[in-house]
């Protein structure tokens, strides 16, 4: 895996500095992000909320090597050392991605043809140390749906396939678009659960982004976006479990 030089830093997972993203459209420039500073520690779970356009997915994607910042600087501290994300190159970033992030979007992009363990097994294959296909759907309650393929699961089921694909290479980091953005609230909890246990058992730090206000209960940390900037960064204190939400 590549690395940069090591910095001893056991809590951060992610150190933001001063990031802008512009996206060039032509003639015109949009400001995706401008000026974000931020620190997101190891182990914990972030909401991030904000209006739609004010930069969310821009920054995960960021966080996760999808994307890269115009400018400024994002630090991605582990035990096996540092990678400078907003200098990496394509290829160490493909690394970093392929052995340290699990995604999950709102859309679940599953293979329609594979079954739920087949979908999972596609990416345990070329994965470095994980579980086994049948370990990750247990752990987000689908061991009853191995052979399930996604045309025969409910929209929960297939976001928490997608979970389990994601989590199945034991990555240090989960970073979840929306996961809940196409589900009622019932099939949503479900999903969260699956989530909390997961951030909880593994130790997986996570970042979910929603539209949904009240998810940001379950959270350790909550981030407000507002047209590219933090408005609000702040930590919770009472740590609610998906079920208990208002939803
Ligand atoms: N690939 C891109 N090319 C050009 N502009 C982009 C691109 N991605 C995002 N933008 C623009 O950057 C701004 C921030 O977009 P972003 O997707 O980060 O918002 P968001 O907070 O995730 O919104 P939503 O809640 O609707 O998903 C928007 O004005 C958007 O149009
Ligand atoms: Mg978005």
């Amino acid at each position: 895996m590549p690395q940069t030089q090591f910095i001893d830093d056991a809590t951060r997972v992610f150190q933001v500095k001063n990031i802008t993203k512009t996206y060039q459209m032509g003639e015109v420039a949009v400001q995706a992000l401008r000026g974000i500073n931020l620190e997101l520690f190891r182990g914990e779970l972030t909401v991030l909320l904000g209006a739609s356009g004010s930069g969310k997915s821009t920054l995960l994607n960021i966080l996760g090597g999808l994307d890269t910042p115009t400018t400024g600087q994002v630090l991605y501290h582990s035990k096996k050392g540092d990678i400078d994300l907003s200098h990496a190159s394509e290829q160490e970033l493909t690394y970093y991605r392929r052995f340290n992030v699990g995604f999950v979007f709102q859309f679940y992009n599953l293979i329609p043809s594979l079954t739920a363990l087949e979908n999972i097994a596609v990416v345990t294959e070329i994965a470095e140390s994980h579980m086994t296909p049948e370990e990750a759907l247990e752990m987000v309650g689908l061991s009853e749906r191995l052979n399930h393929f996604p045309a025969q699961l409910s929209g929960g089921e297939q976001q928490r396939v997608a979970i389990a694909r994601a989590i199945a290479k034991k990555p240090d980091v989960l970073l979840c678009d929306e996961p809940t953005g196409a589900l009622d609230s019932t099939t949503g909890i479900r999903v969260l659960e699956a989530l909390q246990k997961i951030n909880r058992e593994l130790g997986t730090s996570t970042a979910i982004i929603t539209h949904n206000a009240s998810i940001a209960q379950m959270a350790n940390r909550i981030i407000h976006l507002a047209d590219g900037q933090i408005s609000q960064f702040y930590e919770n204190e009472q740590r609610l479990n998906p079920h208990d939400l208002s939803w």
